[in-house]
């Protein structure tokens, strides 16, 4: 009975496709949710094994919406598996719904009439079962373990469906000593590692997916050694043992979160070391610690109080996640290996080592092969063609590379975004760099011509990188007009110009796009208690977790942010203010963050992007609170960690919510991860900041340091572009770029007319996905992204998340979030080999013309105005 359940959930999986190939039409016919809503309803009156029974009146309600007729035009034969026509045709006469000869069913009424009158099961053999693979995929889908409740897949989103599995086993252990132990092991780990090398010339990050694969052979081996007597703890009926069992995924999940708090960096480091570094000013360390502790854990409070919409609902499905689900279940699920196949390990293996064999080629041997433009090797002399042509500092026309890097390093993996958000962003890099750049550069607007085309640092009026020391009074840390005036304006490559300006509309985007498309919902919802809401929104995850475990309680969200938000005010009004952040510029931070929470949480949740704050935070604290470089990168941090944190945090619920971790092992999972994490590597930066003479002064170093901090000084030139000269001097009345400031505006009302027609014409399918939020992202991502990083991205974007997706479905349930997984950790593994093996030894390739990092395009960067002196560009008269 619950095989067949089984199959006529796996008929739907595979029936969208049949259908779609039978007939086009059928397309918008087909719909999964209803045909799940039949199979769920009608259950053992129409689908194969057991007796026939007359449907009962919720199935016959169903079945009165259900176009039979339909069904049976263009029954494809994996239906046919799972449904018992006789059946069907039986529930559907009690309801009374003729179907007309013609159709496959109506075929069959002559049939079954005759059979059913001699009952002899005639058909059955050819209804058989479908293949073992079929029956153990479906039996994972189908239904669950759990045997009191039969859950039907009712997830409304495909990726998902295909990916999560809907069954639990509440008994599995999920806090145990092994999971403390290996968990903040890593984190410790990872924290100090990634933290120590953050300064060194020669650069290693660990990520977490190696951590991942390392820890499971030791908790294995952990569980087979470790003694399991039980313990009891005195005074209290608490008991528990070293080793209660084997090794479990649960267990695994939550080390791995572990060790992702730990190998993420700690935002609020940076201003500790451009103040211990760069401004050379005391920094009491207290202050230090709680300001990288505060910084990573004020959104917390909040995550909490935004899981009902983006956690508990299905239509929140963080892509991410998903990729963590097949790595999980490739990992610990048994699975028998198909006929001349590989099961999903020995694929993810496989893929692992082609992906680090290889990555050594482009990251050692020839690191060409991460960027190659094809104009740049013809036009060695023409500044234009090499602008059009070059892939790192041009408009990326004919380039391309061949390496792993370059495609997901900056905008992500590919393979994880849903195929909409693909083709969004990839047009607002289209408008961005094929339109908008080469009209603004070759009109010459903003003098554009004197800057180079493609550039993220800021210049002065002779086309010279603006000098920041010179109008920085290093007394009082504020700006030197005299000085400035003398000076200059600062000045943009005017690429960049437009970068900021869809960053402003991003923002306002992402406002409006989240109030159209989902206000509806969201204020419903807020009505409404967590308990009702569960209905309107739940699907089966939901309801398993509500149904096994015990939910976290909205107080201890609350009592984290209270704890934390007075900490934090310590921090920034205590201490002699040395932070300059008076305690308003600290709450107008935390409101910023609370209030784009949930509209970016919203699209990080559906499209896999996630828009940062740091540009209005800056912004905003620049205008507000002038000539105060630390006030503004500390109103900066906590504005866009808060936020960002809040989000990650979100998403670990979820990820915990489909693999089924007890929320409240979660909540303290992440609560106790994220602190170890700040403060190792608070305790890392600061050891290195206050142990190692002249650290990130180039010129005061030994000629053979290593700790020449490379990174730290965008961070230092920012807060003083931002702090010390200010917004008022760019965007404002003062500067050269205030007209960028209509992109607020634009922003705010771009999604309007797409919302608009998507209403009026309810047909047409591609309006539903226009998404403005995304497409200025895929504007606004250009730096450090370059061209080159988009294009392959979106090449392997469009053949997976589409090509793949909808032509080769079986594929793409069974491998496409393992090759994700793979081809990262293969990079990932290979970074900190060849740095333990060469790096480490000052090796870092071979002289050759294919050994440098570079796409041969040395005049790309070159201003085309007359009279600018750069060197390495001709000088145009
Ligand atoms: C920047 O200005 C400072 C102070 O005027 C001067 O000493 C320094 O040489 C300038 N640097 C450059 C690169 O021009
Ligand atoms: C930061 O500013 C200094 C000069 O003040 C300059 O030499 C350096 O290249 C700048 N760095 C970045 C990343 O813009």
């Amino acid at each position: 009975m619950s095989l067949a359940l089984a199959t006529a959930m796996l008929a739907l999986i595979y029936g969208s496709e049949a259908y779609a190939d039978s007939a086009n039409q059928v397309h918008t016919f087909w719909n999964p949710i209803k045909f799940a809503k039949l199979v769920a309803t009608c259950g053992v009156s129409i689908v194969i094994g057991g007796d026939r029974k007359d449907p009962s009146p919720e199935c016959c309600e169903v079945l009165k919406q259900f176009d039979l007729q339909f069904l049976c035009l263009f029954m494809a034969p994996i239906v046919r598996k799972a449904i018992d026509v006789e059946k069907l045709i039986y529930a559907a006469l009690k309801r009374d719904q003729s179907l007309k000869p013609g159709t496959d069913c109506g075929v069959f009424v002559l049939f079954v009439f005759l059979v059913s009158l001699a009952e002899v099961p005639v058909f059955r053999s050819r209804r058989e079962l479908p293949g073992n693979m079929d029956v153990e995929l479906g039996d994972r889908h189908g239904h669950s373990t759990n045997k009191e409740v039969e859950e039907v897949n009712d997830c409304p989103i495909e990726e998902v469906k295909y990916t999560v599995p809907i069954t639990d086993d509440p008994s599995l252990p999920v806090l145990t000593f092994r999971t403390w132990l290996l968990g903040i092991v890593s984190c410790m780990l990872l924290a100090f590692v990634n933290e120590f090398f953050v300064y060194r010339q020669n650069q290693l990050y660990i990520s977490t997916v190696c951590v991942q694969l390392v820890t499971l052979p030791i908790g294995r081996f952990m569980a087979r050694v470790l003694p399991t007597k039980k313990h009891t703890v005195p005074l209290t009926n608490w008991t528990f043992s070293l080793n209660p069992g084997p090794f479990s995924l649960k267990e695994h999940v939550l080390i791995t979160i572990f060790a992702s708090a730990g190998a993420g960096g700690v935002y609020a480091i940076n201003i500790i070391a451009i103040v211990k570094a760069f401004y050379h000013r005391g920094l009491n360390p207290f202050a230090a610690l709680l300001l990288a502790n505060t910084t990573q854990l004020l959104g917390y409070g909040w995550a909490g109080m935004f899981r009902k919409y983006l956690v508990d609902s299905s239509y929140m499905w963080w892509p991410g996640n998903l990729v963590q689900v097949s790595l999980f279940r490739a990992l610990h699920e048994e699975e028998k290996r198909p006929k001349g196949g590989l099961t999903r390990l020995q694929f993810f293996f496989i893929v692992l080592i082609c992906s680090f064999a290889y990555y050594i080629v482009p990251s050692f041997f020839f690191p060409y092969l991460s960027s190659i433009s094809i104009l740049c090797l013809f036009f060695k002399n023409s500044i234009t063609m090499q602008q059009i042509g070059s892939g790192l500092k041009g408009l990326g026309i004919l380039s391309f590379a061949l390496d792993w890097n370059t495609v997901s390093g900056f905008l992500g993996n590919p393979l994880i975004t849903p195929a909409f958000a693909v083709f969004n962003l990839m047009a607002g890099f289209a408008l961005m760099v094929y339109v908008i750049t080469p009209i603004a550069y070759w009109t010459n607007s903003f003098n554009a011509k004197k800057y180079p085309m493609f550039s993220s640092h800021v210049f002065d009026d002779q086309g010279m990188p603006y000098n920041t020391t010179r109008i920085l009074d290093p007394q009082t840390f504020s700006i030197n007009m005299a000085e400035y005036d003398s000076y200059s304006r600062i000045n943009l490559a005017v690429m960049f110009a437009y970068t900021y300006g869809m960053g402003f509309a991003g923002l306002t985007a992402a406002i409006a796009h989240v109030a159209l498309h989902h206000g509806k919902d969201i204020i419903e919802l807020w009505k409404k208690t967590a308990n009702q809401a569960h209905d309107k929104l739940g699907d089966v995850h939901t309801r398993i977790m509500k149904r096994n475990y015990k939910i976290v309680p909205q107080w201890w969200f609350y009592l984290i942010f209270g704890v934390v938000l007075v900490l934090s005010l310590f921090t920034c009004e205590g201490f002699g203010r040395q932070l300059q952040l008076p305690w308003w510029g600290l709450l107008l931070a935390m409101a910023m963050a609370f209030l784009f929470t949930l509209p970016i949480g919203v699209i990080a949740a559906t499209t896999n992007m996630q828009p940062g704050l740091n540009i209005i935070t800056e912004l905003v604290i620049g205008y507000l609170y002038p000539g105060k470089p630390l006030a503004n990168v500390v109103f900066k941090t906590y504005g866009y960690m808060s936020m960002s944190q809040a989000l990650s945090f979100v998403a670990d619920f979820k990820l915990g919510h489909y693999m089924k971790i007890p929320p409240r092992s979660m909540f303290w999972s992440q609560l106790v991860s994220t602190i170890i994490a700040s403060t190792m590597h608070f305790a890392t930066a600061w050891w290195l900041l206050s142990s190692i003479k002249n650290i990130c002064d180039v010129e005061k170093l030994p000629a053979d340091s290593p700790w020449t901090c490379p990174g730290d000084d965008v961070f230092y030139n920012a807060s003083i572009i931002w702090g010390v000269v200010g917004p008022k001097r760019m965007f404002g009345s003062l500067g050269n770029y205030n007209q960028m400031n209509w992109f607020f505006l634009i922003g705010a009302v771009a999604p309007l007319p797409f919302w608009g027609l998507s209403k009026a014409f309810p047909n047409c399918e591609w309006l539903k996905y226009v998404n403005i939020p995304v497409f200025l992202a895929g504007a606004g991502s250009l730096m450090p992204a370059r061209s080159v990083n988009f294009v392959m991205w979106g090449l392997v974007g469009f053949i997976f998340s589409w090509w793949v997706f909808n032509k080769r479905k079986n594929w793409w349930m069974k491998h496409n979030y393992i090759l994700a997984a793979a081809l990262d950790a293969g990079i990932a593994f290979m970074g900190v080999l060849t740095f333990l093996a060469l790096g480490n030894f000052e090796i870092y390739g071979i002289s050759w013309w294919g050994g440098v990092m570079d796409d041969y395009c040395p005049l790309a960067k070159c201003p085309t105005a007359p009279g600018i002196v750069v060197t390495g560009c001709p000088v145009i008269s």
